[in-house]
């Protein structure tokens, strides 16, 4: 088997603060990265002229692929099932009736992967396994099922916080969460060793320690989409946490507008260097800066500038590389959100630092 493999089955993102930032509308053309495609589908809500989702693993787009047919051919029902969201029994009939209608890499891609389309589609990448056997194996070295069960039971957040502080947290929680979420363990199994060559951090697992505190002091684990989705048995048990997409009354949209989708695999550079002026308008970029020297970055902003229609905007995370706009290009971005503070709910979604958003002058 070929060693392509899916790094992200669903983007962990938060779509909310991304639509909102870059203010998507009928006349705009949208360049994303794809990763799991919840992000990219969502900007279909809002009716752009066109959303070209870009990634440079092919895996990732297969996958993307394989959601979109999905979503085209399956109803709501059985597509939840297909994708691992509720229980669904027969994926792999689903997957026949749908494989005709895949590319041919894509077919040949899934195929030989049968195991992962009976898992759900939802659950088969390297991050997400991560997190699961994480929370699966490491946990129960710390805490009894007594113990999670009230956690994630708590009525209040501030209870939910006080738990976490009082009963969570001990001395096991602290190493195990140390070693697991470091740059060894974390980085070579969940993510990429290449994510950690521009991190200057010592202890990037005490940074994911200090978030994952102060998500538990702000949110109940079961109103968190990602971690309510990491932490319980049945992957989306409240629809409300579903990706936005995939919610009862969005889904109608988007599979209207799944025409004007284009997929792409592509390196960032590859696509601005191959595109025109003017062609696209909003920029969704997850947090692939931090993966560029500085150097590159400031390139790609230039690119980002050159391609861009007048009036459009970026967006981008970043988790533990800070990516400011460079001192050269900082006449030509002007940030979205001027008091420098979105919606804090929205920021806390993730294990990010900071999000960007931007106009382009
Ligand atoms: C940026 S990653 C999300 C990472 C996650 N937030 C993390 O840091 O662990 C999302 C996707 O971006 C893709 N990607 C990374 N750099 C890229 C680039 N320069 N051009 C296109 N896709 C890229 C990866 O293949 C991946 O599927």
């Amino acid at each position: 088997m070929s060693r392509l493999e899916v790094r992200y089955a669903q983007c962990w993102e938060d779509p909310r603060l991304s639509r909102e930032a870059l203010a998507v509308g009928p006349d705009d053309d949208v360049l994303s990265i794809a990763s799991g495609g919840e992000n990219g589908l969502a900007f279909l809500l809002d009716r752009p002229r066109s959303v070209t989702l870009i990634d440079r693993n092919p895996a990732q787009i297969h996958l993307v692929e394989l959601k979109v047919l999905a979503a085209r051919r399956l109803d709501r029902e059985e597509l939840l099932g297909f994708l691992g969201a509720r229980p669904g029994p027969d994926k792999d009939r689903l997957y026949d009736v749908l494989r005709p209608g895949l590319s041919g890499p894509a077919r040949a891609f899934w195929d030989r992967r049968r195991d992962l389309i009976r898992d759900g589609l939802f659950h088969c990448g390297r991050y997400e396994r991560f997190f699961r056997a994480a929370i699966r194996y490491v946990v129960p070295l710390i805490h009894s099922r007594k113990t999670l069960r009230a956690l994630l039971d708590c009525p209040t957040v501030g209870e939910q916080a006080a738990f976490y502080r009082d009963v969570w947290t001990n001395r096991r929680w602290r190493t195990l969460f140390r070693l697991v979420f470091g740059k060894r363990v974390f980085g070579r199994w969940g993510r990429q060793r290449s994510h950690y060559r521009y991190v200057t951090a010592a202890d990037t697992w005490r940074l994911f320690y200090d978030r994952a505190e102060r998500e538990l002091s702000q949110r109940l684990v079961r109103d968190h989409p990602g971690l309510a989705y990491f932490f319980k048995e049945s992957a989306y048990p409240r629809p409300e946490n579903l990706p936005l997409w995939l919610q009862a009354a969005h889904f109608p949209a988007i599979r209207e507008g799944l025409d004007r989708l284009k997929l792409r695999t592509a390196g960032l550079d590859e696509i601005l260097a191959a595109t025109h002026p003017g062609d696209f308008s909003k920029f969704n970029l997850s947090n692939i800066f931090e993966y560029m020297a500085a150097g590159e970055y400031a390139r790609a902003l230039g690119g980002i500038l050159r391609v861009s229609r007048s009036g459009g905007r970026l967006a981008f995370w970043t988790m533990f590389v800070p990516r400011p706009v460079p001192s050269s290009l900082s006449a030509r971005f002007a940030p979205v959100f001027p008091d420098g503070s979105p919606d804090p709910a929205y920021r806390t979604w993730t294990l990010f630092e900071d999000f960007h958003a931007w106009r382009l002058l």
